[in-house]
């Protein structure tokens, strides 16, 4: 057994090794049950008689493809993440960025309190800014009320934290009041208690206020429960060999400035964006997926921040420190829990969290945030030098050949035929598989 004082998630080598011996090692490394490898290994894992329980006319289940990103230094603690994707070179880049990442110290991450937000619509009301001070004065008696629902989540901690009250002056149907709950859910993602919250203090709000509370939710802007990654890349660590010319290799500090070059296009241009925050959810809805997550809640919650100026931006940052090291932060909302809902339910969820050696919430939150900055530096690493396509062309060339047909050992000759033709199209795949059949 690796103990945890000698691990570390540098685990070279690993990229070639044949894939039963991958979850050997894995399992090795976490101390892994049996079990809980074959709910990783796609030989055991969540039943279909279990996911009847889960969701409504089930016939089946649907895979997807489960990586493990090496590298990971979050907080001085070494992380092996389990990555639920089907899109080529997502894994391999947050491991290979985690590795330069490493060379900077690792990542510092850091969750505030998972505090959600329950909104109730408040409808109807005569005056509004005195129905807004009426519940701000039975503030208490609102928060304890909520607080009496729930004994489990009280004994560890959790409960109402706040009521806000935020008078809407302009909507298609006039104003209307709009009360937030601010609810502290733990170890949860928290949905379930704060909706039933929110429906609990519905009918005492409508008395005092008068008025009429209509809708009674959960808000995905989880502006208050948010996670943050910071990190440092040595310079020196971004020198690749290449250049697009013998007299304009890829120094360190070219990349770097191509980094920051290509951050200044999303921050300023919400259609750079829109797709630069794409490249930070390839490696966060991996993570949240592979816990069974909420990952449109996460989804939501992300894109909604990123436009909160009114202006639709970047999540991340990168620029340099006064060493000319580059350095980079992502701070964005979530919601994830640990406990609860499918994270509970689903083998492979228990078993991505116990390979992750994550106990609680804030840590999950801190890994998936460090997974997504790493994902962003990889992308526009990659962008910024020779291009997205060239990293992607082995792994996407595999994927068209097997859909043209090819099997075992064709997949990689018609692969590796088309890259070294630079044509990656089914039709090609399909005219090479055709001639390495007619060979045999
Ligand atoms: C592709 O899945 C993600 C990227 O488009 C992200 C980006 O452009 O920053 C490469």
């Amino acid at each position: 057994m690796i103990t945890s004082d000698s691990r570390t998630s540098r685990l070279p080598g690993f990229y070639d090794k044949p894939l039963a011996e991958r979850g050997q090692i894995v399992a090795q490394w976490a101390n892994l049950t049996p079990e809980q490898l074959a709910a990783l290994d796609g030989s055991g894992g969540l039943a279909p008689a279990q996911a009847d329980h889960m969701i409504e006319n089930v016939i089946g289940l649907h895979a997807l493809p489960l990586g493990v990103a090496a590298n990971f230094l979050i907080n001085g603690v070494e992380r092996l993440v389990p990555m639920a994707i089907e899109e080529p070179s997502v894994v391999a880049g947050a491991s290979f960025m985690a590795r330069l990442i490493r060379a900077g110290g690792g990542f510092t991450a850091h969750a505030t309190d998972p505090l959600m937000i329950g909104q109730m619509q408040i409808l109807d009301v005569a005056d509004l800014p005195s129905a807004r001070l009426a519940l701000l004065e039975n503030k208490a008696r609102l928060l304890d009320l909520a607080n009496g629902i729930d004994p489990v989540l009280i004994k560890f901690g959790g409960g109402a934290r706040d009521l806000e009250v935020r008078v809407i002056a302009d909507s298609p149907i006039g104003p209307f009041l709009v009360a937030h709950l601010i609810y502290d859910t733990r170890d949860a993602m928290g949905a379930n208690a704060v909706n039933t919250a929110c429906e609990t203090l519905a009918p005492t709000i409508e008395h005092i206020t008068g008025g009429r509370v209509h809708l009674r939710i959960l808000s995905n802007l989880a502006d208050r429960r948010l996670a943050r990654a910071r990190c440092m890349v040595p310079v020196n660590e971004l020198a690749f060999g290449g250049g697009d010319s013998a007299s304009r290799p890829y120094t360190g500090e070219r990349v770097r400035d191509g980094i920051i070059e290509a951050y200044a296009f999303a921050a300023a241009d919400p259609y750079r964006a829109a797709t630069h925050n794409k490249g930070i959810m390839n490696g966060v809805d991996a993570v949240v997926i592979a816990t069974s997550n909420d990952w449109r809640a996460i989804e939501a919650g992300a894109h909604a921040y990123a436009a909160r100026s009114g202006r639709y931006t970047s999540l991340s940052t990168w620029g340099k420190d006064a060493e000319g090291n580059l350095v980079g932060t992502l701070e964005m909302p979530m919601a994830v829990g640990i406990v609860g809902g499918a994270t509970k339910v689903h083998p492979t969820a228990q078993a991505a969290l116990k390979l992750m050696g994550v106990t609680n919430a804030r840590e999950l939150a801190e890994i998936i945030v460090s997974v997504g900055l790493a994902q962003n530096l990889a992308a526009l690493r990659a962008l910024a030098t020779e291009g997205i396509q060239r990293g992607h062309m082995t792994l996407h060339a595999r994927q068209v050949a097997i859909a043209a047909g090819a099997v075992g050992e064709q997949i990689e000759i018609v692969a590796g035929k088309m890259v070294g033709e630079k044509v990656v199209r089914s039709d090609r795949a399909e005219a090479i598989l055709k001639e390495v059949i007619g060979r045999k």
